[in-house]
């Protein structure tokens, strides 16, 4: 089976092309054209810009996604699009394109759901899952437990309250200054930095629940940056203060990622979205999990999966094509605020 993957849900134009036979998945390729030089003018995605972008330049994309892969049309099973959430003006631009490419081309689409398709992420480098499984889902507009007992069934464990843990990255990037994306260049700043120069707050770290806060995290980093203590004008200092937020941050997130495990009793845990290439998350969860719940397997994305990209669709979309959960093109809508569960 040969998937169409296309993905415009923020401010990245991108198409992929995965295979799915006897049981393995290969991405056959995966472009993505970024905006991020775009955005990174005004400190953050303004959506009708985003949306103009995507316009210029999804078809280019799925081309090259075709000719890398060294497939035509006819090759095609299927085209599997993100319908939500995102960005309803960017949303619009892959749905239209995979609906007009279905009209013309005469193959199904799956409509797929952006936060479904970070966790299936997963499995575009085949890795074996024991369910029930915890996924911590950690993306710009997301931040969330989700315990499945079996393939694409969620039940929503715990969320953030308020900003989502990539937010709160971009956020505090912004008050440092730093620029957008604030994931990438925190985490680069954070290597050469104390985390222990700033006492920064764990929010919620210690509740029963299973929900998360960063907005007072946050808050606290903007305080320590107006306070006439500091010379944020101080390499040194920008680089104590990404350590020090990196480390609260993911403190947060691996104290409640494995006390949510332990209470689900779950074999395995998987990470997924944006944040998930956070190296620093991705060593501490890993070892956390060994020390709590030793016996659970720990699911990571592959590097190239983590932020947004189109072969993470595809993935999504042999499981559903397997199933042929097809959508007829005329239910085809777009759903910014789709839930998964
Ligand atoms: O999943 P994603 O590409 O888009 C959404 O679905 O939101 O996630 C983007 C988020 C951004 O907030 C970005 O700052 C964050 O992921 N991010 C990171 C890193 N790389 C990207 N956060 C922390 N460390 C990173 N290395
Ligand atoms: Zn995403």
């Amino acid at each position: 089976m040969i998937i169409l993957g296309i993905e415009t849900s923020c401010d990245e134009t991108a198409a992929s092309i995965v295979e799915y036979k006897g049981g393995v998945f290969s991405v056959h390729s995966n472009i993505i054209s970024s905006q991020i030089e775009i955005h990174a003018k005004t400190g953050g995605v303004v959506p009708e810009v985003a949306a103009r972008e995507h316009i210029k330049n999804i078809l280019p994309v799925v081309n090259q996604a075709l000719v890398k892969a060294k497939v035509t049309a006819k090759n095609i099973d299927a085209i599997a699009v993100t319908t939500g959430p995102g960005l309803i003006t960017s949303l619009i631009v892959g749905i239209e394109t995979a609906k007009t490419l279905s009209h013309v081309w005469h193959k199904p689409i799956i409509s797929i759901n952006h936060i479904e398709a970070h966790l299936y992420a997963n499995f575009a480098t085949n890795k074996k899952v024991v369910f029930p499984l915890l996924a911590l889902i950690v993306s710009g507009g997301h931040t969330e437990l989700i315990l499945m007992k079996k393939h694409r069934h969620y039940k929503l464990v715990g969320k953030t309250r308020d900003d989502a843990a990539g937010e709160a990255f971009d956020k505090v990037a912004k008050i440092l200054k730093l620029g957008y994306p604030g994931g990438p260049v925190i985490a680069k700043l954070a290597m050469k930095g104390n985390e222990t120069a700033f006492n920064l707050p764990r929010p919620m770290i210690n509740e029963k629940n299973h929900d998360f806060s960063f907005s007072g995290l946050k808050t606290a980093v903007l305080y320590e940056s107006l306070s006439k203590k500091h010379n944020f004008r101080n390499k040194k200092k920008v680089a104590d203060m990404s350590a020090s937020f990196e480390k609260a941050a993911v403190d947060v997130l691996i104290k409640k990622t494995a006390h949510a495990a332990k209470q689900y009793n779950v074999k395995s845990v998987l990470l997924a979205g944006g944040v998930a290439a956070n190296k620093r998350l991705r060593a501490d969860l890993k070892n956390e999990l060994k020390n709590e719940i030793p016996k659970a397997k720990f699911l990571l994305p592959d590097l190239n999966y983590c932020t947004d990209n189109a072969a993470m669709i595809a993935v999504a979309g042999c499981f559903h094509a397997r199933k042929k959960e097809f959508t007829p093109i005329n239910k085809i809508k777009v759903d910014p605020n789709w839930e998964l569960s």
